[in-house]
């Protein structure tokens, strides 16, 4: 927490605390000896049972929130949902939820052509504009249906998709919902197209950016689906015209798209095998600064390994976990090689069963259903307004 998270912190907790600490500052200590569980702000929960004397018993298990370090004798102070706040030892708190110890993900640490970036960029910019955009600009009176933007990312597994996702998300400082196929589909009938409706008034209340990650039933085109699937996507549909967040998309087997997703989509973009220059990039920003690499270790070599991303991913953490078993002083270029050898047996079995449905299929159906027939339909229409 910086400073203005804690001055905010404190001016809209101060009326509660000052009528009972009488004065007292509360400060965060940086006491070096003290090892710290919680952080300032954190919610948290008194441990089951336990009933300190200095408690009049009221509160136990009650949920709170920390809202003093290190305030005297005690370890927190806390103020609880019900306005009163306690002190307490910290072998007395239990976590409610617990922090996550998140590091952001910026749009630089995904390795991917610069068009393909600004592409996606220029896309999610429409919604940091949209508040002038609409609200101050009056096109909200106009236009009474959402404006999403909404993206398609696809290609093979473990070329960034989710990571950029999460950059993304990071990057306009909204929480990333992911949600997958185990959460979409249902064995209730209807059961899919109220989850989706609960997950766009969910984002819509909490501004939140929706990932359906790898929800493949929600990218068929309804004209060669049943009925199950049709209703998915009328629903899907629907939910977006009256959305104004971000909604991305991934997938691995890109087919051809229902026209009306089709244009409602803002940007497709394709995340493709990295380079041998991608590569290196990826590997060298994997391994953090802290960790004792070998000076042996040549990124230049281990680039010329065909992995994607999430190979190389694995493959780091492989190699620095045998340094670690084999209490190696550092990681060693044998440790990387070794990994990946093993990264690839895995590969290739997936791969073989992957050459079924080849990337290129994938590029073909791709190109088609851009000039294709629906597309020209559009064009078509267009001009004949225009005219
Ligand atoms: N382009 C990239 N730039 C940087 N890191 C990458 C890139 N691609 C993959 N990685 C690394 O690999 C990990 C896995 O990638 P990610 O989960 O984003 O792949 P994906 O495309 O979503 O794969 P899948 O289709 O299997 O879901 C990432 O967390 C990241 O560490
Ligand atoms: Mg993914």
């Amino acid at each position: 927490m910086n400073s203005t998270d804690l001055s905010s912190f404190l001016a809209a907790y101060m009326p509660t605390i000052a009528p009972y600490s009488g004065g007292a500052v509360f400060m965060p200590t940086n006491d070096k000896n003290m090892s710290y569980k919680f952080k300032f702000g954190d919610r948290v929960k008194i441990k089951d049972g336990v009933n300190p004397d200095y408690f009049d018993g009221t509160c136990i298990g009650v949920p709170g929130t920390i809202s003093a370090i290190g305030g005297g004798y005690y370890d927190y102070t806390i103020i609880f949902d019900n306005g009163r706040q306690q002190a307490f030892y910290v072998k007395d708190i239990d976590f409610l939820t617990p922090p996550k110890p998140k590091t952001k993900i910026t749009l630089e640490s995904v390795i991917l052509a610069e068009d393909k970036k600004k592409q996606i960029i220029a896309a999610v910019s429409q919604v940091e504009n949209t508040a002038k955009i609409f609200d101050e600009w009056g096109f909200a009176d106009v236009f009474e249906k959402g404006t999403a933007v909404s993206l398609l990312f696809w290609g093979i597994p473990g070329t960034g998709k989710t990571l950029m996702a999460q950059a993304l998300a990071d990057h306009l400082e909204l929480e990333l919902k992911i949600y997958g196929p185990a959460e979409i589909e249902s064995s209730e009938p209807g059961g899919a197209e109220r989850t989706i409706k609960t997950i766009f008034a969910d984002a819509k209340k909490n501004k939140k950016v929706v990932l359906f990650d790898e929800c493949d039933s929600l990218l068929v085109d309804r004209n060669e689906v049943g009925p199950i699937f049709t209703q998915l996507v009328n629903t899907l549909l629907s939910e977006i015209e009256f959305y104004d967040g971000v909604i991305i998309f991934t997938t691995n087997r890109l087919g051809k798209l229902d026209p009306a997703l089709e244009r409602r989509i803002t940007a497709k973009v394709e995340f493709p095998f990295p380079t041998k220059e991608q590569r290196k990039l990826i590997w060298q920003r994997m391994i953090p600064t802290k960790a004792p690499l070998n000076k042996n270790v040549d990124f230049d070599k281990l680039a010329d390994y065909p992995l994607a991303g999430g190979n190389i991913k694995n493959s780091v953490l492989n190699a620095a976990r045998t340094a670690a078993y084999e209490k190696s002083k550092d990681i060693k270029m044998i440790h990387f090689v070794d990994a990946i050898e093993k990264e690839s047996e895995a590969l290739q079995a997936f791969t073989a069963e992957y050459d079924k449905h080849p990337h290129q299929r994938m590029v073909n159906t791709m190109q088609r259903t851009e000039t294709g027939n629906s597309v020209k339909k559009d064009f078509s229409a267009l001009r004949g307004r225009l005219s």
